[in-house]
């Protein structure tokens, strides 16, 4: 447990209580309320999780059993019959919702989009037709590499409709860990994008795609959105052009009846060891987590104009820009680019130019947006938001207090949303009209979750103090393995703990309840938000011929939260400059993506080990963070080695 974390956070007592005028209008308005909610789902989990999936999801069949529960495999719903698609669609676009505005949508180039329900309705029928007509059945996986643009939405939903697994790999990815998701889920096909539009530049996805697909693998069609207009070669009987396809697509196609538990989607996540996890998702519980957690987080109202800055890419996006909002007949907007393109005013114009109402991204955006400087929010009229979130890592009280005074205007309660790629909905959230906030913590567990914090024999800690989060009870949103490894997620996160899952981090329940999450406890560091694993990263750099061996380690960063620093020994004796760090640098960013990419390489002649050839990571951490290490160096084999990295 990181020491100085927990000091600091002690040391934050301010309290913001929900405004009374958001209160008043809350869909969660009393503590009352959520008291008795959240005990009702504590005490009897089925009764409530039965009640909100008949209240809040369109069933082709009626469930009648609602869970069975063998640690660590979970159905819910499993005897019901249920379409994503049509819970997402259908329903509004025949109800009275169809002229409803879908999604509006602009490009970083500034060019704008809007479908109704209806329009929403009839793209994802027609694309749903072409998946067919491309061969792919319920079943298969579908790979998803896309910039966002409304296709990507469409594509997703269009899978959902027949009851295709989903994988949507991040358009950051490199072609290598494409091809590796691709080889893993044995997808058929690719649904790409000649490039997107990035900081001004574009993405040439359909050329990554191409260079994934240089080695045998198991893609037999790449069908391909025309965004940029750009040229890319298109390999005759493989490639298709999505618009091509479309135009004599029919616009009905029959919604296959699915079972509860069948496969929505796989989603990649890096853990502390080996390859990218495949975490999967399933239907039903999946969709009610999603669902009621974005009607109570959000607070979504008919009116409301809702935007997620995630990518479709990362799990934010699938469960709140996809399918929670849209499962609420929400109008979402979507945003293609980055936040500085062409200026850092770009967010605030959007806010103002569509009336955004809700606003949802991450304190790494945020710290980002202070550095920038208030002059780029000044002047832009942003009375619309009248609720803030954030997700991905804690946020730093002053970025907190930031978000509140200048984008919040101190009107707009913010909740800091605290979950996993694996629970698939938010976990541990304020309800906003109810929870009184406190800069840097997600405070309560939401209903139907009951968390701990336990020690190394799992027992509970006292209040106040530091010990591993875990989850006691299962939940309808939960992953249900990671695909082709059902062994790797019995031992990731149920072996810990048994008959408790295990979050990999680390938290402290303070007196009131609140929980503080202190960050990972395993070998993941959180950049920017987005889990990578520090030994991808070091398979990465020993890749490289001029590398015997590396250890890799976060470092705190003003902006990323964590940056990766890099400690490497060279073969043969060869000696570091800045031109091989850069090297390096490209060869990670190359092999993995660009989020990927070192901050710091640091060569040095040998590592910190114990005489038993463990590399002491936690030294490097301290020597990296540039702070003194505390605690046993007795067990290194050569403890002279940390004089000569801290001079170094
Ligand atoms: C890890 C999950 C779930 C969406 C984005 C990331 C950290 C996430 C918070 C928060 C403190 C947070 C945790 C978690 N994290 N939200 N509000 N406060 N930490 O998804 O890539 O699956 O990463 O992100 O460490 O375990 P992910």
């Amino acid at each position: 447990m990181q020491e100085k974390n927990i000091t600091s956070v002690l040391q934050e007592d301010r309290q913001f209580p929900p405004p009374k005028d958001f209160q008043n209008k809350a869909f969660i308005s009393s503590q009352e309320q959520y008291e008795k909610m959240w005990h009702f789902a504590k005490d009897d989990p089925e009764k409530f999780w039965s009640e909100q999936a008949r209240t809040l999801l369109t069933w082709e069949k009626p469930f009648t059993k609602v869970l069975e529960w063998t640690p660590p495999v979970a159905s819910w719903f499993g005897d019901g019959l249920i379409n994503a698609s049509v819970n997402c669609v259908d329903r509004h676009a025949q109800g009275a919702r169809r002229d409803k505005t879908a999604i509006i949508w602009e490009g970083e180039p500034g060019d704008q989009k809007s479908l109704t329900y209806r329009e929403l309705s009839i793209e994802v029928n027609k694309a749903a037709n072409v998946l067919k007509s491309l061969g792919i059945q319920k079943g298969d996986r579908v790979t998803i590499y896309m910039p966002m643009i409304c296709e990507l939405a469409i594509a997703v939903l269009a899978c959902a409709r027949i009851g295709a697994t989903h994988s949507v790999v991040f358009a950051g990815f490199s072609a290598e860990a494409l091809r590796e998701r691709n080889k893993d889920a044995k997808a058929k096909l690719v649904i790409t994008a000649d490039g997107g539009f990035r900081r001004g530049q574009v993405l040439p996805l359909k050329a990554t795609v191409d260079e994934s697909l240089e080695e045998p693998n198991t893609i037999e069609k790449v069908l391909v959105v025309r965004r940029t207009g750009e040229d890319v070669a298109m390999q005759p009987g493989r490639d298709v052009f999505w618009h091509e396809c479309m135009k004599d697509a029919s616009e009905e196609c029959e919604p296959e009846a699915l079972a509860s538990e069948h496969p929505l989607f796989i989603l990649y996540t890096s853990g502390s060891t080996g390859k990218p996890k495949g975490i999967l998702h399933t239907t039903g519980g999946y969709l009610l987590g999603a669902t009621l957690s974005t009607q109570c987080i959000f607070d979504l109202k008919e009116e409301d104009i809702y935007w997620c800055t995630a990518d479709i890419g990362w799990i934010t996006g699938h469960s709140y820009i996809v399918y929670g909002p849209l499962a609420n007949g929400a109008t979402i907007f979507m945003y293609e680019g980055a936040p500085n393109c062409p200026t850092p005013s770009r967010f605030w114009e959007m806010i103002e130019r569509h009336k955004i109402s809700i606003f949802y991204t991450a304190p790494t955006a945020i710290r980002a947006f202070i550095k920038w400087g208030d002059q780029h929010v000044d002047g832009h009229d942003l009375s619309s938001l009248r609720l803030l979130g954030t997700v991905g890592e804690p946020i730093n009280p002053e970025a907190w207090v930031w978000y509140h005074k200048k984008i919040g205007r101190e009107q707009c309660p913010i909740v800091d949303t605290w979950w996993q790629t694996e629970t698939g909905s938010i976990m541990i959230s304020p309800l906003p009209g109810v929870t009184p906030t406190v800069p840097g913590t997600a405070t309560k567990p939401f209903f139907g979750i009951v968390c701990e914090v336990v020690d190394h024999d799992g027992q509970p800690v006292a209040d106040g103090e530091g010990g591993y989060l875990v989850i006691t009870q299962p939940w309808p949103s939960m992953l249900r393995s990671i695909y082709g490894d059902a062994q790797r997620f019995q031992e990731t996160y149920w072996d810990k703990f048994p008959g408790f899952y295990f979050t990999g981090d680390g938290a402290r329940k303070d007196e009131n309840g609140n929980f503080w999450i202190l960050g990972r406890v395993d070998d993941v560091i959180n950049v920017s938000g987005h889990r990578l694993s520090t030994m991808e990263v070091e398979s990465s750099l020993v890749s490289h011929p001029f590398v015997a061996e590396a250890a890799v380690v976060g470092q705190p960063h003003e902006l990323k939260g964590e940056a990766i620093c890099c400690f490497v020994t060279l073969e043969g004796g060869r000696a570091g400059d800045e031109e091989l760090a850069n090297t390096l640098k490209e060869h990670v960013a190359h092999h993995i993506g660009a989020l990927a990419r070192p901050e710091a390489i640091r060569f040095t002649d040998a590592l910190p080990k114990t005489r038993s050839g463990k590399i002491m990571r936690r030294f490097l951490r301290d020597i990296a963070a540039g702070r003194a290490s505390q605690g046993d160096a007795t067990t290194l084999e050569d403890s002279g080695i940390l004089e000569t990295l801290r001079r170094g």
